[in-house]
């Protein structure tokens, strides 16, 4: 209601869904065609933009809706989804599986016991894509029996954001910055995603899932993986995904050491966000409260490449945090040396690529002050992508739609860059719950545990946010 249909009607609504095109929204419920569209009405509008909503759109749009009453674990009842589906089975047919991951292996084979699943048809597999390695395994090769790896869509919806998608344009569009891009120049790589938010109504998922499984085992390790990847040979999904495996690969594993010292855990607390009180997490509606549940999680990470070897890369990501944010810092070393006396505050470049809520990117120099003398100062390039390219946007989720409907794999993950994330992750699981890890409590509107500027105020740097100027 909230991203799906939304993303589908901007697309509708942009001409790239054909006339032909229909939506079969399945679910429990026992409900008419009609009943549905007017949950759709009621739940689903709202999230379109007032300046996208067009009333003659939208009702076309919504006579593309049929509801289909199912049991996603009955394959007796799939035979209503079969009737429903009585056109052409050599039409493209997405299956988009936003269910619980233990669903996914019974839908995929109900769909094929129904001979629903047809060489022309494609799935979609929500994160979190299973709980651990061996359940991503479990997943991966369930689904395989009935998909080929070129069905299966694995959406992480980080990679369809724009300014994701314009780091790599950075990257290998520009000559400037890949001589730069290595450890003989970059002091350190931070890659942040703060919301403001906190879990509010969806304890239920969350507390069986936590920061480390919902958002840092694929969103950051994604971005990490665009950050760090060398330059792929083309921009085809293979070549892209080979490069993104090699870095997921050569991360260092975690040791009994590292678990402790470069893994933060946090769970917030009541606190205010904008002047407004908010309740801890223990205290959200429907929450355990004696959970253990993290919300923050801040961590080192280390690739065991020629480029990378040494630069750390601190991830870190929590909810009810000080700001809404997500962006990756790309700090450069320190001059070697300096000739300006009188450059006290000589600051190391900086290349900001921030990802939400506006989109661009900011290189930090230093420049001269005008006037006498020889006094540097950092000054800030600034390029925003809304004011540069003053066109429609598309969210990530029209993307992707859309790259399923074509086909196109590059911005979905691999089966065993998935199973490379879980493998390096799955430690830090383990080590959580074996040695009943506490998460550490912080207080809700601020920047985590003060455990998390320790992490990386050990290694003699701050988080951006840190070593920004007091405004
Ligand atoms: C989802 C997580 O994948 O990403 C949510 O399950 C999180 O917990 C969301 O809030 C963040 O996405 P975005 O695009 O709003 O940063």
């Amino acid at each position: 209601m909230r991203k799906l249909l939304p993303a589908m009607y901007a697309r509708d609504r942009a001409n790239d869904l054909p006339p032909t095109a229909r939506i079969f929204c399945v679910g429990r419920h026992d409900w008419t065609t009609e009943q549905f569209i007017e949950s759709v009405n009621q739940s689903s509008k709202k999230h379109v933009a007032a300046k996208c909503l067009d009333e003659a759109i939208w009702k076309n749009f919504c006579a593309r809706i049929t509801y289909v009453k199912l049991d996603a674990t009955d394959a007796g009842s799939y035979v209503a989804l079969s009737a429903a589906l009585r056109d052409d089975p050599t039409l493209t047919r997405v299956f988009y599986l936003a269910t619980p991951p233990s669903l996914f292996a019974k839908i995929c084979h109900n769909l094929a016991q129904a001979g629903l699943a047809t060489e022309n048809s494609r799935v979609v597999l929500e994160k979190p894509l299973g709980r651990d390695l061996a359940s991503a395994k479990r997943i991966n090769h369930e689904v395989g029996r009935v998909f080929s790896e070129k069905q299966i869509f694995r959406i992480d919806h980080y990679l369809g954001k724009e300014a994701v998608q314009n780091l790599l344009a950075l990257r290998f569009g520009n000559v400037m910055f890949e001589p730069l891009w290595r450890r003989e120049w970059i002091s350190d790589v931070q890659i942040t995603i703060a919301e403001e938010l906190g879990v509010g109504g969806r304890t239920g998922y969350y507390d069986t899932s936590g920061a480390l499984r919902d958002m840092l085992q694929n969103h950051l390790l994604q971005l990490l993986c665009i950050v760090a990847m060398e330059p792929p040979v083309s921009i085809s999904p293979d070549a892209v995904r080979d490069e993104k495996l090699k870095v997921l690969r050569s991360l260092i594993p975690f040791t009994p050491t590292t678990l402790k010292h470069n893994v933060i855990r946090g769970q917030y607390r009541g606190g205010h966000l904008q002047g407004v009180e908010v309740p801890g997490y223990r205290k959200e509606p429907g929450a355990d409260p004696t959970s253990r549940t993290e919300t923050f999680v801040a961590l080192k990470a280390e690739i065991d490449t020629w480029r990378w070897a040494g630069v750390p890369f601190y991830l870190r990501t929590g909810k009810r945090m000080a700001d809404q944010l997500a962006e990756i810092v790309v700090r450069f070393k320190p001059l070697p040396h300096s000739i300006f006396a009188q450059s006290n505050d000589a600051q190391p470049n900086c290349l900001v690529i921030r990802l939400q809520p506006d989109e661009g990117l900011q290189l930090n120099l230093m420049a001269k002050t005008p006037g006498d003398g020889m006094r540097l100062k950092p000054v800030e390039l600034e390029l925003d992508f809304r004011e540069t390219f003053k066109m429609p946007r598309m969210d990530a989720y029209e993307r992707l739609l859309l790259d399923v409907l074509r086909g196109h794999l590059t911005l979905f993950m691999r089966s065993d860059e998935l199973e490379a994330a879980w493998a390096w992750v799955e430690p830090i699981l383990e080590y959580w719950e074996r040695e009943e890890v506490e998460p550490m409590p912080y207080t809700a509107g601020t920047w985590g545990p003060p455990a998390a500027s320790s992490l990386i105020g050990r290694d003699g740097l701050q988080w951006r946010e840190e070593a920004l100027p007091e405004s």
